[in-house]
């Protein structure tokens, strides 16, 4: 059974809350552009692709207040900087306000497209599955993060569905575990085959021969094809070129940036250091002592074998 992240019902816009998963399933409902803002920041719904999305409606809600548009865009832009989906969304609504297009419409037709895209990504990245195959993936690509379906997760999904036994690693994703408390959720659902493993186990498995490909998603893809996606993404790259495995990346086309060359580029977010330090008011750490919370890293596109998208396959390099 497919999950949903958010729904809209013509007049506000409900958020499934991703922080309580897999725990709770616990719906919350948006009334305006600030409340669509906060929760984006706040990671109620996360994925480029779903925040892509419901930014776009967060637009409809806060023009239909009254409020200006030109605020409203901002407001929902100074939220997460990576996610390229979130600009491509947010761009398309000022386009449609300036031609007086009906704005409803258009948020609905980003997430029409974006389910399109997946559907279309899961039939194309399937041919690169081999049958058996036990693919290894980082963070949430799934329902969860997009409009429906997944990007990488989409591709797993349609190859369970062909009948290719296939079987998944799940890498957690330290802090947020969107690998083990969204992906394996949604995996569990499904009634495909997995184990959630500590992101530090990838190497080893890779070297006892135990991976046959990395499939991961991308929040933000550059012309020459760097891609930024949850940090951990680089060094499985890495594992991936040294132990001669596959190394695949899918998003919609709506995840490149053309209007720049190199990763080098990308704003990398930084999330608060209590992130790392603390789980669900569980303190693991020090109180006193610092820590780094880079959201993303640059993985370059040298070390990925192709990228899918809903227009095809693209080797990069
Ligand atoms: O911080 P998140 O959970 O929003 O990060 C999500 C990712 O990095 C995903 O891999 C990416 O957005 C692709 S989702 C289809």
């Amino acid at each position: 059974m497919q999950v949903k992240a958010f729904r809209w019902d013509g007049q506000k816009l409900w958020l499934l809350d991703q922080r309580k998963l897999p725990d709770l399933e616990e719906w919350i409902a948006l009334e305006d552009h600030l409340q669509t803002a906060q929760a984006i920041k706040d990671m109620v719904v996360r994925g480029a692709p779903a925040i892509g999305c419901v930014s776009a409606y967060g637009f409809v809600l806060g023009v239909k207040k009254g409020e200006d548009p030109k605020i409203v865009y901002e407001v929902l832009r100074n939220t997460r900087p990576t996610a390229y989906n979130l600009f491509y969304a947010l761009d398309r609504m000022m386009d449609a306000y300036k031609r007086g297009e009906d704005l409803e419409a258009t948020a609905k037709a980003i997430e029409e497209e974006d389910y399109q895209a997946n559907v279309k990504m899961a039939q194309i990245g399937n041919e690169l599955i081999p049958k058996n195959a036990r693919i290894l993936t980082h963070c949430n690509t799934g329902a969860l993060a997009t409009a429906g379906f997944g990007t990488a997760l989409g591709v797993i999904r349609q190859a369970h569905y062909s009948g290719k036994s296939i079987f998944v690693w799940v890498d957690e994703t330290r802090p947020y575990l969107q690998g083990s408390r969204l992906t394996a959720w949604e995996l569990l659902k499904e009634g495909i085959p997995h184990k959630i493993i500590t992101d530090s186990t990838a190497g080893f498995l890779m070297k006892k021969g135990l991976v046959d490909c990395v499939i991961v998603g991308a929040d933000r893809i550059t012309k020459r094809g760097d891609v930024a996606n949850k940090i951990g993404t680089y060094a499985l790259s890495v594992l991936a070129k040294t132990h001669r495995i596959p190394f695949y990346v899918v998003a919609p086309s709506s995840t490149i940036d053309y209007s720049i060359e190199s990763g080098e580029e990308i704003l990398i977010e930084e999330r608060s250091e209590e992130e790392v330090k603390r789980f669900k008011n569980c303190l693991f750490a020090p109180e006193g002592s610092p820590a780094l919370h880079l959201a993303f890293d640059i993985t370059p596109a040298e070390n990925i074998t192709a990228i899918i998208t809903e227009k095809g396959i693209w080797k990069p390099t």
